[in-house]
């Protein structure tokens, strides 16, 4: 595919399609973008009539000829123009785009409709990037038709008086691919992508962008006691790798910004085993580390000028003579002794340690964790929103604000101390597992006690890192969301 900003006067719709967004009750105009006033004409004619009505997400066609010439046209619905936001105007487009493309057209033009109230650069990216992540595909695993689709070229009619900034296009592209390669890892099988690929990737990553990545073995992990996380990789036959990334884009004795991600290649549940319809998608309980990588390389690529150090502690949770099992007492890297009481919350005894390992020699001086952590999470805010859990508000409104430029969702669930009492043990410092009720939040309890004094939030994405059925702005799969909000969270900051 191919994007082109169009000026006014180059336009020629004929044997292309354009979209026009339009608002409840409200006349098409387009006076600035100077559109033919044909289409303009029956474009009204539609609304007059309520063959279109221009409700949330409403598509409506029509095409007409002039002097042998057809002019295709879709309509699209913003819906009521006081509710308008990022996600309803890309959506719309979205919605559009796949219209066109049952219509087998691939000359399209997008009439980039200015309005009131919005941020023209930030809402223009996001359409193309969106249009971009579209067209994600994840079929190497597939046989290749080599009937060769035309390439569809997109059109962005801009309007003259509304500021674009530098590279737009090219930005766009850029969070693209980084969201791609998010989805790319956490749909990767994990007969493909073992602990040992998942380090070799992020060297990959870390050679093709910039910045520094240090795998260590289990011997290491063995020699920094890391008890909690070694309990959990043991029942496997692939060795499990700590993976840690460094970027730095400021001062070395400026603050280092810590992320920690999930990186479980996969979740049987161990000896808890999950029943088989939970086992299906479990080779994405990685996705918080994959949502990591992909930050990570936005983060470099676009040069932000701070320092952010990444901490994996990938592995998988799998069954064996020798895995751990419920009733064991295991001790993690900072001293704490856990009861096991169920073997498939193991995500949180790899993070305890991950965090532990931050802290102590990474000096990480906040921290940002992200994982397929819960079920619960689910339940409680279904597949479109993350949990946020953590007692430092300001990390929790400073990611919201990002969010809200990304398209990704973040709802804080309570830091409910009360339930630390969930997680007591008749025999050890802690239990893992807090049982079925506030499942969310005793897990954030749990991951962030680790974490001590440094200030700590806890991300849930065991919802949002992957689709089960696909939606507007999704396949089936993995999601890449939370990426580029971690990617705006720091360039926030480094401004
Ligand atoms: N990987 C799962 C969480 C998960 C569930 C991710 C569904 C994506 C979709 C995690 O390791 C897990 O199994 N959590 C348990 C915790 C429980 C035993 C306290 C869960 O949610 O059931
Ligand atoms: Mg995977
Ligand atoms: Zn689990």
């Amino acid at each position: 595919m191919k994007f082109n900003l169009v000026q006014n006067n180059e336009l020629n719709f004929s044997d292309g399609i354009i979209v026009l967004p339009c608002f409840e009750s409200e006349m098409v105009s387009f006076k600035k973008l100077d559109i033919s006033s044909k289409i303009i004409e029956l474009s009204n004619k539609m609304l007059k009539e309520e063959k279109f009505k221009a409700k949330k997400g409403e598509i409506y066609f029509f095409n007409f000829a002039v002097e042998n010439k057809i002019t295709n046209v879709i309509l699209v619905g913003l819906g009521k123009k006081e509710d308008i936001n990022l996600k309803i105007y890309t959506t719309s487009f979205i919605k559009a785009i796949k219209k066109a493309n049952t219509l087998n057209i691939h000359n399209i033009f997008l009439a980039m409709r200015p309005f009131d109230s919005i941020d023209y650069d930030l809402y223009v990216k996001t359409v193309i990037r969106s249009i971009i992540l579209n067209d994600y595909k994840f079929d190497k695993y597939k046989k290749q038709e080599d009937d060769k689709k035309e390439e569809t070229i997109f059109n962005i009619i801009l309007n003259e008086n509304c500021e674009v900034k530098e590279n737009l296009i090219q930005r766009a592209e850029i969070e693209a691919t980084c969201v791609s390669y998010t989805r790319n890892l956490v749909n990767e099988p994990a007969n493909f992508l073992t602990p040992q690929d998942l380090a070799s990737e992020a060297e990959k990553s870390a050679k093709e962008y910039g910045y520094e990545a240090i795998i260590f073995d289990e011997k290491y992990i063995e020699q920094k006691q890391m008890g909690a996380f070694l309990s959990v990789a043991k029942g496997s036959a692939n060795p499990p790798r700590l993976i840690v990334l460094r970027y730095k884009g400021a001062n070395d004795d400026d603050k280092i910004y810590g992320l920690v991600g999930k990186g479980l290649c996969y979740d049987s549940g161990g000896y808890s085993i999950k029943p088989t319809s939970s086992m299906l998608d479990m080779k994405s309980d990685m996705g918080g580390s994959a949502t990591v990588l992909g930050a990570m390389n936005l983060i470099a690529k676009n040069k932000l000028k701070v320092n952010v150090t990444a901490v994996i502690a990938s592995c998988e949770n799998m069954i064996a003579g020798n895995a751990y099992k419920p009733g064991d007492i295991i001790q993690s890297m900072d001293k704490t002794f856990i009861e096991i009481n169920n073997t498939d919350a193991e995500g949180r005894l790899t993070l305890a340690d991950a965090i532990t390992y931050s802290i102590e020699e990474e000096k990480v001086s906040q921290i940002i964790e992200l994982s397929t952590l819960t079920g619960a999470v689910l339940i409680a805010l279904g597949e479109d929103i993350t949990g946020a859990i953590t007692k430092y508000d300001y990390l929790y409104e400073d990611l919201k604000k990002a969010s809200k430029e990304t398209l990704d969702e973040l709802w804080q669930l309570p830091y409910y101390e009360d339930y630390n009492s969930l997680l007591k043990s008749n025999v050890a410092d802690l239990q893992n597992s807090g049982g079925r009720y506030a499942g969310s939040i005793t897990a954030g309890l749990f991951v962030t006690k680790f974490a001590k004094d440094t200030p700590i939030i806890h991300l849930d994405i065991a919802g949002t890192a992957w689709s089960e059925k696909g939606d507007t702005l999704h396949k089936k799969g993995g999601t890449g969301n939370s990426v580029l909000m971690l990617y705006k969270y720091f360039e926030n900051l480094s401004k």
